[in-house]
C-alpha cells in the first residue's frame, strides 16, 4: 500500500451529539401524507433526530467538538484550525466556525466553514490533512454538523421524512506513514447543481423577498428519483479508484461507512463493491439523512459499538449537493 503523503493525518479522537428529540415515521404520518411502511422500505429510515426549539446548530457543534477533543485528551488551545463543513448555517454571517470558537476555547485556531452538503466532512477532511501534511498545522478540528429540519418544508413529503440534525466530529494529527488517512479522491459536478439545492435565501433570492418565500425557495428541494442513480454509480466509482489508488481489494476492509441518505443506496453500492453485510455500517435507520454530520455520526457510533478499533482499516464514502462525492481510506 502507498500513501500520497510522508506524513499522514491521524484521527485520534472522535465525537457525536444527536439531539435528544426523536421524530417517528408515525409521528410525521400526523404531519403529511405519508406512511411507516413507505418510508422504510423506500428509505430505511424509521426514526431522526429534530432540534428542540432554542436550540441551534452552534449547540450541535459545540457539543460534538467538545467530545472529540475529549476522547483525543488534546487542550483546546492547540487547535491551529477547526473546519466546519455545513451547509445548514447558523447565520450566513460570520462563519459557524467562529462563532463557536469561543465556546470550543480553540482560541488559537482558524476558523472557517465549508460547504459541501454531504461530503462536506470528506472534503474537510481532505482540508486538514493537507495543512498537517505540509505542517503547517499539528492539530485540526474537522466537524460535520447540520440542522436540516430547519430549512425543511414541512408539507413537502418529498423532504421532509427524509432528513435529521446532528453533528460529528474527529481531531487530527501528525501520523506515521501506513496510519491515519491514506487517501482521499474528491469530485465536483455543478452541471447537475439543481438536483439538490436550496434556490433562495440568498442574493438572487433574498431572504427578505416575500415572493420567495411565497415561492417556497428558502426550502431544501431534491430530484431524488434522478439523484438516487447517480449517487449509486458516483459513490462506487469513486470507492473502487480510492481502493485500486492504495492497492487493496474490498477484502481487506474492516468496514465501509457510505454516507447514510437512503438504505437502498447504501446495499446497491454494498453489491457492487462486493462488501459482506457486515462490512457496512448502517445506522440511517435512526438517524435518517444528516448530510454533513453522516459520516462523523457513523464513525463515532461505530466506534462505540466495537466495530472499529485502533487498526481497522475503514472506507468512508459521501455524496451529496453540488453534486459532490468524496471517498477516504482510514487506518485507525
Ligand atoms: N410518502 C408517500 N409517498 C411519497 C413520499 C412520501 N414521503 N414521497 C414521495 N412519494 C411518492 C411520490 O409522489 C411518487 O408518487 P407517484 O408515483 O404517484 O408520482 C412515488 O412516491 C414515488 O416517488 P419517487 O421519487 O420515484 O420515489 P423513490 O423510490 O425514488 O424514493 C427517495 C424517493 C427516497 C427520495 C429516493 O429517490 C432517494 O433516496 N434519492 C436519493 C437521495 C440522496 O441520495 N440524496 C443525496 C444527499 S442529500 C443532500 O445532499 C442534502
Amino acid at each position: 500500500m502507498h500513501d500520497s503523503f510522508r506524513t499522514t493525518a491521524k484521527i485520534v479522537g472522535l465525537g457525536a451529539y444527536l439531539p435528544e428529540r426523536v421524530l417517528t415515521n408515525r409521528d410525521l404520518e400526523a404531519m403529511v401524507d405519508t406512511s411507516d411502511e413507505w418510508i422504510r422500505t423506500r428509505t430505511g429510515i424509521r426514526e431522526r433526530r429534530v432540534v428542540a426549539e432554542g436550540e441551534a446548530l452552534v449547540d450541535l457543534v459545540t457539543r460534538a467538538g467538545r467530545a472529540a477533543l475529549a476522547d483525543a485528551g488534546v487542550d483546546p488551545r492547540e487547535v491551529d484550525l477547526l473546519i466546519l463543513a455545513t451547509a445548514t448555517v447558523e447565520q450566513p454571517i460570520p462563519a459557524t466556525a467562529a462563532i463557536v470558537q469561543p465556546a470550543l476555547g480553540v482560541v488559537n485556531a482558524a476558523c472557517f466553514d465549508v460547504s459541501a452538503a454531504c461530503s462536506g466532512f470528506t472534503y474537510s477532511l481532505n482540508v486538514g490533512r493537507q495543512f498537517i501534511a505540509t505542517g503547517e498545522a499539528k492539530t485540526v478540528l474537522v466537524i460535520g454538523a447540520e440542522c436540516l429540519t430547519r430549512y425543511l418544508d414541512w408539507t413537502d413529503r418529498t423532504t421532509c421524512v427524509l432528513f435529521g440534525d446532528g453533528a460529528g466530529a474527529a481531531v487530527l494529527r501528525p501520523g506515521a506513514p501506513g496510519e491515519g488517512i491514506l487517501q482521499i479522491r474528491w469530485r465536483t459536478d455543478g452541471s447537475y447543481a439543481d438536483l439538490i439545492s436550496m434556490p433562495g435565501g440568498g442574493c438572487r433570492y433574498p431572504p427578505s423577498s416575500l415572493a420567495s418565500i411565497e415561492a417556497g425557495l428558502p426550502f431544501i428541494k431534491m430530484r431524488g428519483n434522478e439523484t438516487f442513480k447517480v449517487a449509486v454509480r458516483s459513490l462506487t466509482e469513486i470507492s473502487l479508484e480510492v481502493m485500486e489508488a492504495a492497492g487493496i481489494a474490498a477484502a481487506d476492509l474492516d468496514l465501509f461507512i457510505p454516507h447514510q441518505a437512503n438504505l437502498r443506496i447504501i446495499q446497491a453500492v454494498g453489491k457492487r463493491l462486493e462488501l459482506t453485510d457486515d462490512q457496512v455500517f448502517v445506522n440511517v435507520d435512526r438517524v435518517g439523512n444528516t448530510s454533513a454530520a453522516s459520516i462523523p455520526v457513523a464513525m463515532t457510533q461505530a466506534r462505540d459499538e466495537g466495530r472499529l478499533g485502533p487498526g481497522s482499516l475503514v472506507l468512508a464514502s459521501a455524496f451529496g449537493g453540488g453534486l459532490t462525492w468524496a471517498s477516504s481510506l482510514i487506518r485507525f
